[in-house]
């Protein structure tokens, strides 16, 4: 004890003259409670989590929600003959999403992984390992794949092409068009294609991609003698959305066509990161090589994962949150955040000069530009000052093709109270006012800071 102390108040001088260490493991060891108040303080310089209208991730949990993930925080989701009952509860989400996604009846098969980019990873391997099948059984060279989707897909798709070597085939926005729509999906198709992405929904602005209507231009290219191309889509927001909020919509696997779907349980799903969830259709689609066995009770169980070792607690608290709220209790969450968004996107549309590229009637997210006539300063003077009030707020430019077109985004996330979306309108309304009271244009910012947010 008497070390620690020691060691303690040397550190504590440290700290309070700037010196923690960030290179070198200390020498000795401060002792608990004093790492986790220097840690604590540190961690202060963070922006708000609950001010970050940045992030899709969950910020806020219920205390009990939090309360179990902290009692379960010793458990690892690999090691199913120790912890049946978290790989039985992992089991018990799959189901239920693949209910949710109306999958047909008990053939889905599904896992849980650490967040959607690697559950993007596991949908394009199993499209590439199927194409693959399919063209070595004709004898046909098999060293061209390629993936269409949006010039709007998640980094995570991107990942995936450079990773597996597949060519990224992406449709670059135009004029009003910032998503894939089915004509342009269909186009680009041929024979070397593993399949297409669509998105629900679209990282840069929230909105919905036509699901249905891409499956039906895909349909028609088979039935024109065209390749017969299987869609995976990328709901990573919408897959905890849409079921609750836009029951009626078709983009799940209702569609024949979509083989698997993606999901992140750290957005919607209203848990804290990281936990994501992949699904297909039916065995057929998950190809048999892609899976391992591990001992599961002495038995087998198969798993398709790029980890080993992860936490199961997140998969506990994704258990807890359908447990504890239901479908009707997620009904009134997402409709709640949703009401709150498409308030706040009316809101700042009547400020004046401001333009909204979406509503937040899809996703809660919507994305705002400047009229053509604000010459004094632009979105990321906006965003810089929404910053002083603690509000995190991204400003960024859209990609190839439209790079003159540059946005704020604000994701609202369970947690987003009314009082809280007033206090936001409020300080934007009075950033506003201040910057068009300006009689001249403010400096105008790097490129590099205008790239600096990334999706
Ligand atoms: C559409 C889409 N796909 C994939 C991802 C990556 O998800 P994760 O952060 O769960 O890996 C995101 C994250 O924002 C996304 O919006």
């Amino acid at each position: 004890m008497k070390l620690i102390h020691a060691g303690s108040s040397r550190l504590v001088e440290d700290a309070l003259s700037g010196r923690l260490p960030h290179h070198k493991l200390p020498e000795h060891g401060v002792g608990g409670d004093v790492a986790s108040d220097l840690i604590k303080n540190e961690l202060l310089l963070d922006g708000s989590a609950r001010l970050n209208l940045a992030t899709f991730v969950t910020t806020w949990m219920p205390p009990a929600g939090a309360e179990l993930m902290a009692a379960t925080a010793d458990k690892n989701m690999i090691d199913k003959d120790e912890y049946p009952q978290t790989a039985e509860i992992e089991a018990r989400c799959v189901h239920i999403l693949a209910d949710l996604w109306h999958a047909p009846d008990g053939e889905a098969v599904g896992t849980s992984t650490t967040g959607s980019s690697e559950a993007a990873m596991l949908g394009g391997m199993a499209l590439k390992w199927r194409w693959r099948e399919r063209l070595r059984k004709e004898a046909r060279e098999t060293d061209r794949p390629n993936l269409v989707m949006g010039a709007n897909v998640q980094v995570c798709w991107e990942k995936f092409c450079r990773y597996w070597d597949v060519e990224p085939r992406l449709v670059p926005m135009e004029g009003d068009r910032f998503h894939l729509t089915a004509a342009e999906a269909a186009q680009r198709c041929d024979e070397n294609t593993i399949g297409v992405v669509a998105i629900l929904g679209s990282t840069f602005d929230g909105s919905y991609e036509p699901v249905q209507e891409i499956s039906e231009a895909l349909d028609q290219l088979a039935a024109r003698g065209g390749p017969d191309v299987p869609l995976h889509v990328d709901a990573a927001s919408g897959g905890f959305v849409a079921p609750f909020v836009q029951p009626d919509l078709v983009w799940d696997f209702q569609i024949e066509r979509v083989q698997s779907i993606n999901a992140s349980g750290h957005k919607y799903g209203l848990v804290y990161p990281g936990v994501g969830w992949a699904l297909w259709r039916s065995k057929e689609a998950l190809p048999d090589d892609l899976i391992f066995d591990v001992n599961y009770l002495g038995g087998s169980m198969p798993t398709f994962a790029l980890n080993f070792s992860r936490p199961g607690s997140e998969v506990v608290a994704q258990y807890f949150n359908f447990l504890s709220l239901g479908r009707e209790g997620f009904e009134v969450v997402q409709r709640t955040t949703g009401d709150i968004a498409t308030r706040i996107a009316h809101e700042i549309a009547g400020m004046g000069p401001y333009w909204l590229l979406t509503d937040g009637s899809e996703l809660p997210v919507f994305a705002f530009a400047l009229n053509g006539d604000v010459k004094n300063y632009t979105v990321f003077d906006v965003a810089s000052q929404l910053r002083e009030r603690g509000w995190l707020v991204p400003a960024y430019t859209f990609p190839e093709n439209r790079q003159d077109l540059s946005v704020l985004r604000v994701v609202v996330r369970a947690g987003m109270t009314q009082d809280m979306a007033d206090l936001f309108v409020e300080d934007l309304r009075k950033t506003t006012e201040t910057l068009e009271s300006l009689d001249s244009p403010l400096p105008q910012r790097s490129a590099e800071e205008r790239a600096g947010f990334k999706h």
